[in-house]
């Protein structure tokens, strides 16, 4: 679907989410330009699209947004990911990963929608670790229609999708770089800056994932202080070539983000005391063209490999390296050489 609305409100100075009742017609069917009222269908409002999702999509879409037009042609990073890779017909660029395709739907977040060809998510009938409902995932799960002060208009504590849900945590403090400007994309010194909360906004719908006895595949702390032995390791890393080069003052990888207060979208350095790992330090929020939405591909043996098997869309080697492994050494080099460290990769 073409994005043909997508500059509707630059020009007139105002930003469209936040452009008062004038801009209800954007998004609900009208009666009468006068009298200015949504038209209700009982206690449902009638959409200028068939879904919201689809509603969204209408201008959020297409080559400069959340919805690509190609896997292979995504859209500049802004922080979230794309949806596009849910498109994907297989991800997993393991060796074996020909013989063993990853469907695209595991990218992310199945947002559904019939006009982009996204159905509802086949392997989880509710989020993993919670119970939100894969048949009614859409933009809306997550963000406020009718816009809000939080960081991207996410859902706070409260009703979500008229009382569909609840939402027990408050959104995350944050703050972003231009979501919709074609020329915004994400580098290593203009960034999503990750404050505090994403780990128990992400826990709304999915429990404390990974965290404790209840998690069946990996183990890992989110929401957690980083310990000084990761906090150096993040600090002097500078890619497997260059494992002890790096510098605090230059260390911040966008790759691998990590949460603090007064993080800044600018900030270069890397994690001190404080500073915290939480979901979106390893997962893209929307999708990614590596299975689970993560950041980088486990099952690539080196990032050089990344689409190479699959033929999917290859996620950027922040190093110049070209064997360069999994990032997850920027806060474990060393430790990964063994491989008790690197959870076992599942369809
Ligand atoms: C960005 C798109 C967008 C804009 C702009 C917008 N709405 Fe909505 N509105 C929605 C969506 C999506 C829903 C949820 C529909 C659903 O769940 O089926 C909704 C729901 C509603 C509802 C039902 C009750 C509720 O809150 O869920 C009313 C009433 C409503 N909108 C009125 C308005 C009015 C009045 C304006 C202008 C001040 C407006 N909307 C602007 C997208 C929008
Ligand atoms: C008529 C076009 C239009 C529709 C429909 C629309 N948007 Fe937007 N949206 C925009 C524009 C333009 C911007 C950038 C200016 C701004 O921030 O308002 C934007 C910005 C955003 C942002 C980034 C806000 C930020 O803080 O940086 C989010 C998130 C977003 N929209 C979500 C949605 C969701 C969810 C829907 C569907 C309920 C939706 N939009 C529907 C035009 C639209
Ligand atoms: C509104 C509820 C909701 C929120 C909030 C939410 N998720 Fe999900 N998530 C789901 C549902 C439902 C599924 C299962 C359906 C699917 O995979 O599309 C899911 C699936 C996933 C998956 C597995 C994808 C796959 O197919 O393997 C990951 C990873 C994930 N979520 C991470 C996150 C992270 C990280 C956050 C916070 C940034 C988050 N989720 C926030 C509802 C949510
Ligand atoms: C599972 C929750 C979730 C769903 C579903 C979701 N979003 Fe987001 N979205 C987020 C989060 C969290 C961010 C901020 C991510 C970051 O900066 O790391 C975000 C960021 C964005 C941005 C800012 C630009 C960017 O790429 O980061 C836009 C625009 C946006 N979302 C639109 C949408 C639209 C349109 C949909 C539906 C097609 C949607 N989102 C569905 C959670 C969600
Ligand atoms: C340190 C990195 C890391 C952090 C932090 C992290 N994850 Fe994961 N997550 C992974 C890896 C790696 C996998 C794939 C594991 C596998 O397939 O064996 C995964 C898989 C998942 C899956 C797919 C589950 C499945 O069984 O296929 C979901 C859902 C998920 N994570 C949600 C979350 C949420 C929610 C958070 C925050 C509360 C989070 N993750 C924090 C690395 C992480
Ligand atoms: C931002 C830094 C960071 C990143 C990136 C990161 N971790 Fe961790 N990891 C930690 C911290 C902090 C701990 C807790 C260490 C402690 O308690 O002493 C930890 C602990 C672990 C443990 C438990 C170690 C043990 O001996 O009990 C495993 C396993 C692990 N991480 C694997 C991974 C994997 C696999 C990845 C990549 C998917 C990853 N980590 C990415 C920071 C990170």
């Amino acid at each position: 679907m073409p994005a043909f609305f997508l500059f509707t409100g630059v020009g007139t100075g105002l930003a469209f989410h936040d452009g008062g009742v004038a801009r209800c017609g954007g998004c609900h069917v009208m009666h009468g330009e006068l009298d200015g009222q949504v038209v209700m269908i009982g206690n449902t409002p009638l959409l200028a699209a068939s879904s919201s999702t689809d509603l969204c999509l209408a201008c959020h879409g297409g080559n400069n947004g959340v919805f690509a037009l190609s896997p292979l042609d995504p859209s500049p990073e802004r922080g979230a990911g794309n949806f596009i890779f849910l498109l994907e017909d297989n991800l997993n660029d393991g060796p074996d990963g020909s013989m063993n395709p990853i469907g695209g739907e595991t990218a992310g977040h199945n947002v559904i929608s019939l006009a982009n060809g996204v159905g509802v998510d086949t392997q989880w009938l509710f989020s993993p670790g919670g119970n939100f409902p894969s048949n009614e995932l859409g933009c809306v799960s997550c963000h406020d229609p009718h816009g809000n002060s939080s960081f991207r208009m996410l859902n706070g504590a409260g009703p979500v999708q008229g009382g569909l849900f609840t939402f027990v945590n408050s959104a995350p403090e944050a703050a972003g770089i231009n979501g919709t400007n074609p020329g915004s994309f994400e580098t290593d010194d203009n960034h999503t800056a990750y404050r505090s909360g994403m780990g128990q906004w992400c826990a709304n719908c999915h429990g404390t994932y990974h965290d404790g006895p209840g998690s069946q595949i990996f183990e890992h702390d989110f929401d957690e202080d980083i310990s000084d032995s990761e906090m150096d390791n993040y600090n002097t890393y500078n890619g497997d070539a260059d494992p002890s080069g790096g510098h605090s003052a230059t260390a911040y990888l966008a790759a691998v983000p990590f949460e603090y207060s007064g993080a800044e979208i600018d900030n270069q350095a890397g994690p001190g005391p404080g500073s915290r790992v939480m979901c979106l330090t390893c997962h893209r929020a929307h999708a990614s063209s590596a299975p689970h939405a993560l950041r980088w591909d486990m099952n690539a043996g080196s990032l050089d490999q990344d689409g190479v098997v699959s033929g999917s869309f290859p996620i950027p080697n922040p190093y110049l390296d070209p064997g360069q492994g999994s990032l997850c050494s920027k806060c474990h080099f060393g430790d990964l050489e063994t491989s008790r460290l690197v959870p076992a990769e599942s369809p």
